[in-house]
């Protein structure tokens, strides 16, 4: 008989990606998605660290769940991902109700921690040591687990992620990723490029590659010759069938020109950087270990719109931090102000036990201020947003139409069908159109803009080569679509 698995994700896209791996391995054990928790065998949380919010999240799920446990004690709970790799003692005692607590480096090994809750009843650990320790371990495990894809755990078909690297080297005082994801590694050149490969061949047109530092790659080659971003880019560029190319997340300082001329010249890259600077003062930069000023890093922005011509940026801040002081919060009002960043993911400080930052320094700004700065320096990169979604009004752009709009996908919505889509320069555009547009790429005039979204008209009935007219048969209905949108969708909070 299958079994029926149900699994929440918290967190940023590393996570996702992950979510469908366990997916995809548990489905060749027999298992079978399930769309709610009381119909599961097996109920996963996948976890996020990054800030006490969302640990908070899954403790009050786990919390609920108590009761179910009770009543039906055969079924199988288990935590996975970072808070799983830092808290594990934390989660016996609050959550004793848990049969499985899995780390980020051993969700290969989910299916027989399943099978062995199964055989004896008793939790099963799995956490990857220490950071030298569990490096080969966790190397060999991704080359056997990352190929597993399993399409239908994404929102759709045409858009997949593709880890090259795990881990993170660069330490950031406030960040607790490098312990629960462990050393910097890079993948095999060749293991990314078949697995592009094999996305293509499923009818995937757009891949993000993913790395926590995902401008460092670097891979030595046997011939002492060493694989940088640049080359990463180039060697998978003549995919057939893929149309985009996206990179998240970048490190400031490892935004090398190579990388910015390759952004220029293979036309699927797209023209778009995510390169958080988190503050714009040096001391905070400093306490934070970030390993750049904020002069450098204006002098970064400055090389990017030089060197790629249109590129669309955009960042992280936390506001709040150890010491940020009302002068220093202006400092980061004034890079946000003149950085014209498409948008910016805006964070309070969230102190993370087991960083150099919760050891060295006080959470010294009270909440009420950490709100309000968040607030402020929100609406300054909303001014910012609308200014930079403006100029592309009356501009004519190709979108890769992701499917209906929120909108559209109420209940209650009897207008025009609304699409949406993504431009190359990962600006959403909403339009009226014909669903069965979803996962082609069109070209669309820009008549409106706000701070968010643009708003355009398609302009071809032409898409990928195709009438739109006749339609490409085999297209999902807006009701599937919704509903897999409400199902299989991990929950997802938070931002790159
Ligand atoms: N508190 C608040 N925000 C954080 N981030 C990382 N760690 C913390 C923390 N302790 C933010 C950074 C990072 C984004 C993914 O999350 O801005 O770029
Ligand atoms: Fe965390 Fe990113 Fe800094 Fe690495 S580079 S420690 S993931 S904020």
């Amino acid at each position: 008989m299958t079994k029926k698995l149900y699994i929440e994700t918290v967190g940023c896209q590393m996570n996702v990606l992950d979510s469908e791996l366990v997916v995809g391995s548990l489905r060749r054990h027999g298992f079978e998605l399930a769309h709610e928790i009381d119909t599961a065998d097996v109920i996963l949380f996948n976890t996020c660290s990054v800030r006490q919010h969302a640990e908070d999240k899954i403790y009050s799920a786990l919390g609920t769940l108590r009761g179910h446990k009770r009543r039906y004690p055969e079924k199988i709970i288990g935590v996975l991902g970072c808070m799983a790799q830092k808290d594990q003692e934390l989660i016996r005692r609050r959550a004793p109700h848990v049969d499985i607590i899995c780390g980020t480096g051993q969700l290969a090994r989910l299916p027989e921690l399943i099978a062995e809750v199964e055989r004896t009843g008793k939790l099963q650990l799995a956490l990857s040591l220490d950071r030298t320790e569990s490096r080969h371990e966790v190397e060999r495990s991704f080359e056997s687990y990352d190929p597993l894809r399993d399409p239908s755990m994404r929102p759709n078909r045409f858009q997949a992620y593709v880890r090259i690297m795990i881990g993170c080297d660069k330490f950031c005082t406030y960040c607790i990723v490098p312990s629960v994801r462990g050393p910097e590694q890079s993948r095999h050149p060749e293991y990314i490029a078949a697995e592009v490969r094999q996305l293509a061949d499923e009818g995937c047109k757009e891949i993000t590659l993913l790395g926590q530092t995902v401008n460092s790659y670097k891979y030595e080659q046997g011939d002492g010759r060493r694989l940088r971003l640049s080359d990463l880019l180039d060697r998978i560029h003549g995919t057939s069938g893929i149309k985009r190319i996206k990179f998240i997340t970048n490190f400031p300082r490892d935004m090398d020109d190579d990388l910015l001329d390759a952004v220029r010249d293979l036309p699927k890259v797209c023209p778009y950087l995510h390169v958080p600077a988190q503050s714009g003062c040096d001391d905070i930069l400093r306490r934070m270990k970030r390993q750049y000023t904020a002069d450098y890093y204006r002098d970064m922005l400055a090389r990017c719109r030089e060197r790629v011509p249109g590129v669309a940026i955009s960042s992280d801040f936390i506001v709040g931090f150890c010491g940020e002081t009302e002068e220093s919060f202006e400092r980061t009002c004034h890079l946000v102000r003149e950085g014209g960043f498409k948008n910016s993911f805006i964070f309070k400080y969230s102190p993370r036990p087991g960083t150099k930052g919760h050891e060295h320094y006080p959470d010294d700004v009270p909440e009420e201020v950490k709100k309000r700065r968040n607030n402020d320096l929100l609406a300054i990169q909303n001014k910012v947003s609308l200014a930079d979604h403006r100029r592309k009004v009356g501009e004519r752009v190709e979108v890769l139409v992701e499917g209906p709009s929120k909108t559209a996908l109420k209940a209650d919505w009897s207008g025009p069908l609304q699409l949406t889509g993504r431009t190359m320069s990962d600006h959403i555009v909403v339009f009226e159109g014909n669903e069965r547009l979803t996962g082609h790429l069109v070209q669309a005039d820009i008549e409106e803009a706000t701070a968010f979204t643009l708003f355009g008209r398609v302009v071809t009935r032409e898409y990928d080569g195709v009438e739109s007219a006749s339609g490409a048969s085999g297209e999902e209905s807006v009701a599937q679509l919704g509903q897999r949108q409400r199902i299989q969708l991990p929950l997802v909070s938070g931002a790159p």
